[in-house]
């Protein structure tokens, strides 16, 4: 069974905002909405412009990997979003994504969503959501627009042999049909109060959802690869380790792979 057709008008009835989507458009199939976010930003779109797809024939995960995005299954979205703060603080973007993707996750699906540094939604232990921030500065060196990318699988889903072990759909864990439109809409909610609320302690709600902390895992970092313990995820993001000789070292970014036993 497929994703119910996602719907704008709907989608503005279940907000309790009106931010972030003011300007919207939606497509039945685009490219990437990452890459349609990023032509309207450059021709001056403004911040809280919206593009979200029901599929995308070259939706882009990171380190240039494709993100699976057929049609009736998922909600694919790009936020333009043109913060009045540096790149320090754009760098949290990430987490805030991901944390607004967890509570409506949680919400719409009534399924426990963990977070897996540093960009990922997962169900259980699979990927329900992939999270692309790009960010591009003006040539003084502060912000110019972030696009905030966000892959959710929703509908029931089956998936190719290669992603079957470790993907998942908030439908596949909630058991029924999870409604894409509220899901959506409650998203879109979340991010904008998150982005409002300057007192709320965002990452202290990022490492309680973490299903990293306290964990060995595999650091991949360009051809580096070495087991360590994820002991903490700092005020900027940072993925805390301790390498087998006792060293410890924070994670700017880069990639980590978990054993979930
Ligand atoms: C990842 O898993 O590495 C991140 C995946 C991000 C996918 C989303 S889907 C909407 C937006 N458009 C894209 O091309 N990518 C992001």
């Amino acid at each position: 069974m497929s994703v119910e057709r996602l719907d704008l008008v709907r989608i503005r009835a279940l907000r309790r905002l009106n931010g972030m989507g003011a300007e919207a458009e939606l497509h039945e199939c685009i490219d990437s909405t990452n890459t349609r976010a990023r032509t309207l930003a450059k021709e001056g779109a403004p911040h809280g412009t919206l593009v979200l797809a029901e599929s995308q024939t070259a939706g882009r995960g990171r380190f240039d990997r494709k993100f699976y995005s057929p049609p009736g299954s998922g909600v694919y979205l790009s936020l333009i979003l043109r913060p009045d703060f540096g790149a320090d603080r754009a760098a949290l973007l990430t987490p805030l994504a991901a944390v607004a993707t967890a509570r409506a996750i949680e919400y719409a699906g009534g399924v426990e969503a963990k977070i897996k540094w540093v960009n990922d939604v997962y169900i259980g232990n699979k990927k329900a959501c992939g999270i692309l921030c790009e960010a591009s500065l003006k040539p003084t060196g502060g912000v110019d627009y972030v696009i905030v990318g966000i892959g959710v699988n929703v509908g029931l889903m089956s998936f190719p042999e290669e992603l079957r072990e470790i993907a998942t759909s908030v439908s596949n864990e909630a058991g029924r049909a999870v409604s894409a439109n509220l899901l959506t809409a409650r998203l879109l909610d979340e991010i904008e109060a998150l982005l409002a609320d300057a007192q709320s302690d965002l990452m202290c709600e990022y490492r309680t959802r973490s299903n990293v902390i306290g964990k060995r895992v595999t650091v991949l970092r360009g051809d580096e690869r070495f087991e360590a313990l994820a002991k903490d995820i700092d005020a900027q993001g940072s993925l805390i380790i301790r390498k087998d000789g006792g060293e410890e070292i924070a994670l700017h970014s880069g990639e980590i792979s978990i054993r979930f036993r």
